[in-house]
């Protein structure tokens, strides 16, 4: 749950409220997990070790020392390559900047609608933009993105899908919050279905709109069949990611695509 007042800490008081787990959640693909106590929720990046190493999400600006020290205990951060993410957000890229000072060959890689109406502008140095299917070579890995505007929301969004060990890096899809271990014992499902129902009345109630491709592009993540499922807030699944998804996009049908007009 969400605290009420969404005011940061201090500088100080973060450094002894936050620190970051790092655990591989599949061959060389690190989830580095960092709860935060005042939002009640984690904050995960992705870090995949090859020979140009690929970081999924850069965390918020303010919490860049406690990825950065995360991150130092896979790769050297100075030899970091990629840094994906899903869509123009402070958790998803707010710290991208911080990570370009300290990475001199770091690029940013997103969709084309993210690199040219956002990212161009904000970052230091400019974007690789991905269209829809195109693959993003990391030396023995592929990475495949998927441009699925406004899902999970934001115009610019998408998905990488690693495709040797089918990891889907899941962004905010399968939100839970609280500080629950890196792989679920058991379904992502019902626990993503619950925060569903409780953002319904919340502040952030509209977060992810129903929108005609709402439930092709949550089909098309599924047609992957990933073995793996890295989410953003909370934990990751590893089993049937297809299942999971399907399920997901039928809870989404169901509470989201039902919703009427205030
Ligand atoms: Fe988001
Ligand atoms: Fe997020």
């Amino acid at each position: 749950m969400l605290k009420e007042n969404y005011l940061p800490y201090t500088p100080d008081e973060r450094k002894t409220n936050m620190s970051s787990k790092v655990t591989e959640i599949a061959p060389d693909i690190y989830r580095l997990s960092t709860f935060h106590p005042e939002f009640g929720i984690q904050f995960n990046q992705f870090l995949i070790k090859d020979d140009e190493p690929f970081l999924m999400h850069t965390g918020m600006k303010k919490m860049f020392d406690t990825t950065l020290e995360a991150a130092s205990k896979v790769i050297d951060p100075a030899k970091l390559r990629w840094i994906g993410f899903s869509h123009f957000e402070s958790d998803e890229c707010g710290a991208l900047n911080e990570w370009l000072r300290i990475a001199p060959q770091a690029q940013a890689v997103c969709s084309f609608v993210g690199a040219v109406v956002m990212v161009n502008d904000f970052a230091d140095r400019p974007a690789r933009a991905l269209a829809d299917k195109e693959v993003l070579s990391t030396g023995r890995r592929r990475l495949q993105f998927l441009a699925t505007p406004h899902v999970p929301h934001g115009w610019d969004a998408g998905f990488f899908f690693e495709e040797s060990d089918r990891t889907l890096l899941c962004s905010d899809l399968f939100f839970h919050p609280g500080d629950p271990g890196p792989v679920a014992p058991g379904s992502v499902l019902e626990p993503a279905r619950e925060a569903i129902v409780q953002n319904l009345t919340g502040p952030l109630a509209h977060d992810m709109p129903y929108t005609p491709q709402t439930d092709a592009s949550l089909r098309r993540l599924a047609d992957l069949r990933p073995r793996t499922l890295g989410v953003m807030h909370g934990s990751s699944f590893q089993g049937d990611g297809a299942g999971a998804i399907l399920g997901l996009a039928d809870v989404i049908k169901e509470i989201l695509g039902a919703r009427k007009a205030a």
